[in-house]
């Protein structure tokens, strides 16, 4: 079947091809060309396979196809570790069948063809991956998890570029402790729309959260897991104490179950230390943390010896980002704002920065706000972006704005995705 063919204008009589593999998108699908010279982009793939195909979707400049028949394996081809990997089965992982050489590799093209593309970046000093947690780097590195709900209440994962949910009881992304509390979860949930799952590290608190759906709530699984629900984006305890405890370079952080934390502390380890080097605070530094969350980067920016403002527009992230600051609570502030009004009222008031770190979501921080926080002065902006493209369309605007890109560290938090964090350090040009 085609989708999309009445875009198309074209009409392809043998949908069925051999294509010749060369490129890479940012969604981890491999890319060639069909004989008109459109992109066709290919799920499962690898880049330098040569593969059978059929074209499932057409439209005027590309199309996407499926893999029929791999006809020349790249040598960086592996079995597939989870039972749940592939074309209509979880759509959670998108490079399970990939080496795990190639996806750092992989991952690091990304960065460097994003900030090239949409960036304007001839050149950009892209670093190797890195890999936090070592050897262990691909197995067991989540603490948290988000799962759909089917019509029968069990969980699972949404099925790729589908709203269908593909029961899943087993996810080998998740810590073991997270995978027991997962089990413990259960499968009778008919009623939510979704039902999340976070561990602290070391044991250090579990919760589940749901997210209601129309109805009433499900019945809690027996026992004494803290169970929480989220109304008005706030979360209401059912039972226990829902909030966790992460430790992140022996610094204990508490994460209530509707705050941001990043997938897991070996991750969030690599992430600090790349910002800590990026950032290089010292004493007498004025810095500012956009987008903090419950104070990841701020705590480790004032143990430096900064004067850390960290900017956070959610009210629970910030009550936790106040818990978390308590120690170095002489040289932290906590002001919940978006950070889009924060930068626009200091440049605003003419005083400067020496240090910017900024970790906004995935849309990235938008070209507004890159012009103002380019009148703070800032000798060195640390941007952590969890999307190349929009890291790389902010660094477009940063650069129209006076600083050039000087590192780009790509931190591979999510093995096995196609998903990729980067940390990139923008200095005056
Ligand atoms: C990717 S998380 C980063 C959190 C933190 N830096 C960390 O590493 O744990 C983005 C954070 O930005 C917050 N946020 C979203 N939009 C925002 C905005 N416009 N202004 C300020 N914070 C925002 C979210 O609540 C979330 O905590």
């Amino acid at each position: 079947m085609f989708r999309g063919a009445g875009e198309s204008g074209r009409v392809t009589p043998d949908p069925e091809l051999e294509l010749e593999l060369t490129g890479l998108t940012h969604g981890g699908e491999a890319v060639g060309r069909l004989p008109d010279g459109r992109a066709c982009f290919v799920a499962y793939a690898i880049p330098g396979e040569r593969v059978r195909v059929r074209v499932v979707e057409h439209r005027r400049r590309w199309a996407r196809a499926e893999v029929l028949a791999v006809l020349r394996p790249s040598p960086d081809r592996v079995e597939p570790p989870c039972p749940y990997f592939g074309p209509d089965r979880c759509g959670g992982c998108q490079l399970q069948h990939v080496s795990p050489e190639r996806q750092a590799e992989m991952k690091r093209q990304v960065v460097v063809e994003q900030l090239q593309r949409l960036g304007g970046i001839a050149s950009p000093p892209v670093a190797s991956t890195v890999r936090p947690g070592g050897s262990g780097w691909l197995r067991g590195y989540r603490t948290s998890a988000r799962f759909a709900v089917d019509g029968v209440g069990r969980l699972g994962f949404r099925r790729a570029a589908s709203h269908a949910v593909v029961p899943i009881d087993r996810c080998l992304l998740l810590t073991d402790g997270t995978q027991a509390l997962r089990d413990a979860a259960g499968d009778a949930w008919a009623g939510a729309a979704e039902v999340s799952v976070r561990t602290g590290s070391d044991g250090a608190g579990r919760a589940i959260t749901l997210q209601p759906g129309p109805g009433a709530l499900p019945p809690l699984p027996a026992g004494d897991i803290p169970v929480a629900v989220v109304r008005a984006g706030r979360p209401v305890a059912l039972r226990g104490e829902p909030a966790v405890i992460e430790h992140v370079a022996g610094v204990a952080f508490r994460v209530s179950p509707t705050s941001f934390f990043q997938s897991g502390p070996a991750g969030a380890e690599a992430l600090v230390a790349a910002v800590r080097e990026a950032a290089g605070a010292g004493p007498g530094d004025q810095a500012l943390d956009l987008y903090a969350g419950v104070g990841l980067f701020a705590r480790f920016l004032a143990a430096d010896g900064a004067h850390v403002t960290a900017v956070e527009s959610s009210k629970v992230a910030c009550d936790d980002a106040r818990t978390n600051l308590r120690p170095v609570r002489e040289r932290a502030a906590v002001v919940r704002s978006t950070a889009e009004d924060a930068v626009t009222r200091l440049a605003a008031s003419g005083r400067t920065v020496d240090i910017v770190v900024l970790d906004p979501p995935r849309r990235g921080a938008g070209p507004e706000l890159v012009s103002h926080l380019a009148r703070l002065g800032a000798r060195a902006v640390v941007y952590v972006s969890c999307d190349p493209a929009a890291l790389a369309r902010d660094a477009r605007a940063l650069a129209g704005a006076g600083y050039r890109l000087a590192r780009a560290v790509p931190v591979d938090q999510f093995g096995h995705t196609a998903h990729i964090e980067t940390v990139a350090t923008f200095v005056p040009a």
